[in-house]
């Protein structure tokens, strides 16, 4: 298996930085000369994805929408041949989404709603007071420009214990790439006979084989595109008061009670031990067991009678319960690299009107076939599930009058489910390769 050019991809892609702290810049170019001026003089900066003897204080990753590609001076040629999702941006894919209600571009934060974003920059750190130096440096070059505008800016903190708002331990599961020469973990790529393969590069990265032995549908010049990425960014507001209050309303009747119910919603324990391996208790030496905790599949359990076939994780990658054979489910996996924003709710307290939530970051070489399927089809229908017309508790579009069904004898059925996950703003972006950016610049060959 051929190794990834790591000093040509940034970092953060094919493996995550776990970095605890992070600020995303958005950032809007008044004209292209003084944008590929401020490219040139940063790129130098940008942190690719070369292993570590010993870890930085910060990293720095630049990406791109659709419009800052344009802003910046590409080809119109070469933006043309960027596939139309991407053109459009997230928010026109709002309604397709189930972006819609409170949800909807009308009440995103400012900059998402009115399409001033070009450049996505993120800075992420080793603890707050470096972060804080970072942004300082990162702003005085910014306002040295002149024609660069700050349009919005975003802080994200990981939370006690790697926890998101709803109490849930996040970020155990992620594929694993092919060539990035991390030892296989079971349960972290494709399922083969007894054992588990790495996925194919090019479902993450432009440029390389992906799982039909094809190359990704990659723009063009090729060397715009080679070792570059797409990366969706979703604010994602966690309505935790409204979370605690339902699932203890629906945990009243509910045999097993308030931390069964919140297993069967995720398919994994609150410290993250997966239910499919221990559907009637948590099991904190198997939660925290980075070899076991991703070891499971649901093809002994198509019924969903250990893991409900509705629970967010067997949505989220169904691993060999749908479409095994025919590689469906490998089509559809995403790296995610999202990290909480806002503080948490303090237990048995009510709603306190602070903004939290989940910055919701994912990766892959098609943000259709990746992302938008898996929030239109696994989160927002169960048509593919055999579900009808359940969505996903947490993730899905839900507007108060669906159900989930917790499978069993007899099932069980979780009534009204609101919706307890809204947008608050996002976008699509390309995240371009090393030498990409420096051609982006005008360093090198401009594409
Ligand atoms: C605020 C909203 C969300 C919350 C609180 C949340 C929380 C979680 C948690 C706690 C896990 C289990 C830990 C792990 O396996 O890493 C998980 C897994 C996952 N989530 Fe979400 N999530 C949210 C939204 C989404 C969305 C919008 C998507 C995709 C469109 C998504 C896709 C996934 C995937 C792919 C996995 C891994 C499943 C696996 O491989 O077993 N999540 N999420």
């Amino acid at each position: 298996m051929p190794h990834i050019d790591r000093a040509d991809i940034q970092g953060n892609v094919v493996r995550g930085y776990r970095f605890p702290v992070a600020r995303h810049f958005f950032i809007r170019m008044g004209d292209a000369t003084s944008g590929r001026r401020w490219l040139r003089d940063t790129v130098d900066f940008v942190t690719n994805a070369e292993l570590w003897d010993e870890k930085p204080g910060w990293a720095l990753n630049i990406a791109f929408t659709h419009a800052g590609l344009r802003a910046v001076g590409v080809q119109p040629q070469s933006l043309d041949s960027f596939p139309a999702e991407f053109q459009q941006g997230m928010r026109a894919r709002a309604q397709m989404l189930g972006d819609t209600g409170g949800s909807s571009p009308a009440h995103w934060e400012s900059h998402f709603r009115d399409g001033d974003i070009h450049v996505m920059a993120t800075l992420n750190a080793s603890a707050p007071d470096r972060l804080a130096e970072r942004c300082d440096w990162f702003e005085r070059i910014l306002a040295g420009t002149e024609t660069l505008q700050i349009v919005g800016r975003q802080d994200a903190a990981r939370l006690a214990e790697s926890r998101e708002h709803f109490g849930y331990v996040d970020g155990l599961s992620q594929p694993l790439v092919a060539g990035d020469g991390m030892p296989t973990r079971r349960g972290q790529g494709v399922k083969e006979g007894s054992g588990w393969r790495a996925l194919r590069a090019g479902e993450f990265l432009l440029g390389h084989h992906d799982e039909t032995g094809q190359m990704p549908l990659a723009p063009q010049p090729t060397a715009l595109a080679q070792n570059g990425t797409y990366l969706v960014y979703r604010k994602l507001h966690q309505d935790v008061a409204l979370f605690r209050r339902f699932l203890a309303d629906r945990a009243r009747a509910y045999a097993g009670a308030e931390e069964k119910l919140a297993a069967a919603l995720m398919g994994r324990w609150r410290d993250g031990t997966p239910i499919e391996r221990s559907p009637d208790a948590a099991d904190p030496s198997l939660g925290f067991d980075l070899q076991r905790n991703n070891d499971f599949t649901y093809g002994e359990d198509l019924d969903g009678f250990r893991c409900p076939v509705g629970a967010h994780i067997r949505r989220a990658n169904p691993r060999d319960a749908i479409g095994f054979r025919h590689k469906m489910v490998h089509r559809h996996r995403l790296i995610r690299r999202g990290m909480p924003y806002g503080n948490p709710l303090s237990p048995g307290s009510d709603d306190d009107g602070v903004d939290r939530g989940l910055i919701f970051v994912c990766l892959g070489a098609s943000i259709q076939r990746q992302f938008e399927f898996v929030q239109t089809q696994w989160m927002n229908d169960g048509n593919i599930f055999a579900l009808g017309a359940d969505k996903d508790v947490l993730a899905g579009d839900n507007d108060g009058t669906g159900k989930m069904t917790v499978q069993g004898r007899p099932p069980w059925f979780v009534a009204a489910v609101p919706r307890l996950v809204t947008t608050k703003g996002g976008d699509y972006f390309f995240l371009p390769g090393i030498r990409a950016l420096r051609r982006i610049s005008g360093e090198l060959q401009p594409p």
